[in-house]
Parts: structure tokens; C-alpha cells; sequence
């Protein structure tokens, strides 16, 4: 029987009983947990084969809900969250004691986010319980945009899926931390920078890192397909390297279906970043799945959506 089910009622009862339950988001499915559970909270990181210094965002429904959490809201914390809540913006903010070590990996922050999913926002509106969710997927594979991605990764792990559809945005959240009260990017995503920097002015960006970082979770391989996947501006030339292989391409939009030996997949024939991105993990997740001998992904222009679109391909490219 399949794991998935829109039966919100026995979400809530899983999610009191400690147990872990994959919820849609707007930018990907979360495998959740009671974020006051160390029960919860020790199974998610197990479930996932997730390090313990990478901390969790916790999920509630209202800024009211957040601020039980957080000691201290600035200014500009406060400007990013009417603009973009609920949605797909994560504040890194300092956390109050009562939430637990276990969640922020002993920091003194905590990751906080108001997703905008109609059944989620129901879901947490129930729940005397705010979620921790990791996005549901084992750590450093691609992140599920729809259930059946969930479901395949973990039908023999967790006892439920809910059913929220493709995820509309297809990207992850936008993390944004605060040093000195400015602003600081953690993880480019869902929310392009230039839609943050119409809200508080330029931002710093400090995404990169290789080992366990001051902003973890930006590891450098991640979001990675098992099949060998290259990341280039020029697919032509990589596709005549590739003659008498088994090739696929995700492509922003451009067709390369004369090449016999290619299999294409279009992110957006109208080339728009927007629908390409909602659509990027999915074709990944196809390309995985046909026993190809190497994917060729596509760079995008480097502004808007493609810098965070760039950003996934770059790191799902990069060698273990
Ligand atoms: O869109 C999303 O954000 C999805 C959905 C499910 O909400 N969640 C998600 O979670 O992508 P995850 O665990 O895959 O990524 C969370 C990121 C990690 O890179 C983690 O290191 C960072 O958030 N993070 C969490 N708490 C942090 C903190 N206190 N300081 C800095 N980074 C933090
Ligand atoms: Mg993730």
C-alpha cells in the first residue's frame, strides 16, 4: 500500500505520536517532525543519514507562532518577513532556550519558516507543535518536489506522505541570517536575491562551504542525481564529447532531440526561470532514472531565478 494520503487527521495523530510524516511545502516536500520531540527530532536525522551539526528549520504558521521562538527580531528581519511570509524566505534568528540544542545543532540561532502551502498552513494551524522539517530526502540526494519523489526515497522508512501535489516553487527557501543587523544570504533559493534586495537593500551572500560551516547545510555536493551529471554553458559541444554514450539534458529550453543518442528534457520552452525551476528537481529525478551514462545539465543566466537555479546544478555536480 502507498505511504501517501491527504488524510490530514492521521497526520496529526503521527506527528503526536513522535512519529515523522513528509508534508508539502511550496518549495519541496519536509520530512517533519515534533520540533519538541527528541524522539522526533533523532529519527528525522536518522531517517535521513543527516550529520547531527546540520541543523533543522522549524515550521509554524504565523509570525505571532515565531516570535515564542526567537529572542530578538531586527528591523530587517522583521521587513523580510511581511514582505515574503508565509513563503519561501528561512530567517536565521537568535533562538530562545526552550528550543531545543538538538534543532539548531547548539547554536545559539535557530531557522525558522512560514511555508505557503494551503494543506501545511492547515496542518500547523491544528498542531500545538511547530515542525522541524529537513527537506525529505537522504542527505546530499535530490530534494522531492512531488509525494511519488517521497515516497520512492523512504515508503520503508516513514509511515506517511501527505499528498500536496508538484511543489510550486521547486526550489528550496531562501535562508537569510543576520550579522551586525545586516543581512546576511545563507542559501540562495526560491526567493531570487534581487527580490530580497528590493526589500532591504544589498546583501552579502556567503553560501559556499566544504566541511561543517558557520552556515551549515551549504555543503558543497548536494542535491546530487547518482548518475555521472556535468554542469555547461555550451551543450552542443559537450553533447559531440559524448558521441557513443547514452546522454541526458536538462535543458532550460532549447531542443536537442536530432542527436540520436541524447534524451532531452525541456525546463521551460518559454523560457521562463520560474516554471523552470519548479520543474528542475522532477527532470533530474527523470534523467536518474533511465540508466544513462551521464547528464548534461545547462547553465542559466546568471541573474533572478538562474543564480539559485545555477547554484543547485553547480553543487549537484561536484565530485563526493
Ligand atoms: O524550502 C525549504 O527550506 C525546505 C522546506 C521543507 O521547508 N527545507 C529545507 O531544509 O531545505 P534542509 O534541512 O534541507 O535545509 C536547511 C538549511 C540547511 O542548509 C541548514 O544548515 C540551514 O538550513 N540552517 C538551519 N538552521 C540554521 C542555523 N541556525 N544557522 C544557519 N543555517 C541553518
Ligand atoms: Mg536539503
Amino acid at each position: 500500500m502507498s505511504i501517501v494520503s491527504s488524510n490530514i487527521n492521521r497526520a496529526i495523530q503521527l506527528l503526536s505520536e513522535d512519529q515523522l510524516v513528509a508534508i508539502p511545502t511550496e518549495t519541496v516536500y519536509g520530512l517533519a517532525g515534533n520540533a519538541f520531540s527528541e524522539k522526533a527530532i533523532r529519527s528525522i536525522f536518522e531517517v535521513k543519514k543527516r550529520p547531527f551539526f546540520n541543523p533543522l528549520i522549524v515550521h509554524t504558521h504565523s509570525i505571532d507562532a515565531v516570535t515564542n521562538f526567537i529572542s530578538y527580531f531586527p528591523e530587517k528581519a522583521k521587513l523580510l518577513a511581511e514582505a515574503f511570509w508565509p513563503g519561501s524566505l528561512t530567517l536565521v534568528l537568535n533562538k530562545k532556550p526552550l528550543v531545543p540544542d538538538l534543532v539548531t545543532a547548539g547554536k545559539n540561532t535557530v531557522a525558522v519558516r512560514i511555508p505557503n502551502h494551503k494543506v501545511t498552513l492547515e496542518l500547523l494551524k491544528l498542531l500545538p507543535f511547530p515542525l522541524a522539517a529537513p527537506s525529505a530526502n537522504p542527505f546530499g540526494s535530490i530534494s522531492p518536489t512531488q509525494s511519488k519523489h517521497v515516497a520512492e526515497y523512504f515508503s520503508s522508512t516513514i509511515p506517511m506522505v501527505l499528498e500536496g501535489g508538484a511543489c510550486e516553487n521547486g526550489l528550496e527557501s531562501t535562508i537569510v541570517g543576520f550579522e551586525d543587523e545586516e543581512p546576511v544570504v545563507y542559501r540562495l533559493g526560491a526567493i531570487s536575491l534581487e527580490e530580497i534586495e528590493a526589500i532591504v537593500g544589498e546583501v552579502i551572500v556567503k553560501n559556499i562551504s566544504k566541511s561543517a560551516p558557520s552556515s551549515p547545510g551549504m555543503l558543497l555536493r548536494h542535491y546530487a542525481p547518482s548518475t555521472p551529471t556535468v554542469f555547461v554553458q555550451d551543450i552542443p559541444l559537450e553533447l559531440s564529447r559524448h558521441k557513443n554514450k547514452k546522454v541526458g539534458v536538462l535543458s532550460f529550453f532549447a531542443d536537442f532531440s536530432k542527436y540520436d543518442n541524447v534524451q532531452t528534457i525541456i525546463l521551460s520552452s518559454s523560457k521562463d526561470m520560474k516554471q523552470a525551476a519548479a520543474q528542475l528537481y522532477a527532470g533530474l529525478h527523470q534523467l536518474d532514472q533511465l540508466d544513462l551514462d551521464i547528464i548534461i545539465a545547462e547553465r542559466f543566466p546568471d541573474h533572478n531565478l538562474g543564480k539559485s537555479i545555477n547554484d543547485r546544478l553547480f553543487r549537484a555536480t561536484q565530485n563526493k
